[in-house]
């Protein structure tokens, strides 16, 4: 059984079937890219996935745990971690006190067992740990907000692993970067795949190519296909739907 299903999803906006019967797995290990021309419902989808909008039928499971009824937070404490297109960091704490956040709210009541010193040094370590994760070390005093973007990017990936998620959902990771920074952030991706599956949503095709397991093609709300980078890349119903482009662009 895949680690997360998307069974038969529905989402309706008055007349506009924005969710139109997906389904989707996402398998241990695997980097699974979506995506689709703009308004595909995209955005829809993983707002369902991730417990900001309710489904008007289907079941979203992950490690065979139904998520459909559980609020956002539960989801999170599943195992089922996003990254935010607009990022959730304080911009005027520092890098270290937006990581010592995370740390703590994904503790919880652990933390009870330990004595204040012992809870506050594990939190630190724990902390250090994460932004050596995504090559921050170096800045963990500095402000967050007076980071380049693609640092505040890196930074919300590591507020997100803070969850220790099995699935993380990276919604448009690459947006706004140049072509250094996609760099980095694709090398940061490749380098979370052993310890949990990604589903991503990007508009960078060069960085879903060289990420993507699987890409599945969304158009209308519905599943148009699913398969390889080079079954997508050569599929003549794929091409037509982004006709006009030279190469595949979401
Ligand atoms: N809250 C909403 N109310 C009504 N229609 C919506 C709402 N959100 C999205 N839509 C519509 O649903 C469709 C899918 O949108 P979206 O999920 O944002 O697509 P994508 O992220 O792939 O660009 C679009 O036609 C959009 O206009
Ligand atoms: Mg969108």
């Amino acid at each position: 059984m895949s680690l997360f299903q998307v069974q038969g999803l529905v989402k309706r906006f008055a007349g506009l079937l924005a969710t139109d019967h997906v389904d989707l797995t996402v398998d241990q290990g695997e980097v699974h890219a979506l995506i689709g021309p703009n308004g595909a419902g995209k955005t829809t989808l993983v707002n369902q996935i991730s417990g900001l909008l309710k489904p008007d039928a289907g079941r979203i499971l992950l490690n065979g745990l139904d998520l459909t009824p559980l609020p956002a937070h539960q989801r999170v404490a599943a195992g089922l971690s996003r990254c935010f297109q607009v990022t959730r960091i304080f911009p005027k704490a520092t890098v270290q006190d937006n990581l010592l956040l995370a740390v703590q709210a994904h503790a919880g009541s652990s933390l009870l067992f330990w004595r204040a010193r012992d809870s506050e040094s594990m939190l630190y370590t724990q902390a250090h740990a994460l932004a050596e994760r995504v090559g921050m070390q170096n800045v963990l005093d500095k402000t967050s907000g007076s980071l380049p973007h693609g640092a505040q990017r890196k930074l919300d990936v590591a507020l997100a692993l803070a969850a220790s998620p099995s699935l993380l959902l990276l919604d448009e990771p690459m947006a706004g970067m140049g072509p250094v920074e996609s760099a980095q952030m694709v090398e940061l991706i490749e380098s979370l795949r052993a310890d949990m599956a990604i589903l991503l949503i990007e508009h960078d095709m060069d960085a879903v190519f060289r990420l993507a397991d699987r890409i599945t093609v969304l158009v209308y709300g519905k599943v148009l296909t699913s398969g390889t980078a080079e079954q997508i890349r050569n599929d003549a119903q794929v091409q037509a739907v982004y006709l006009g482009n030279e190469e595949i662009a979401a």
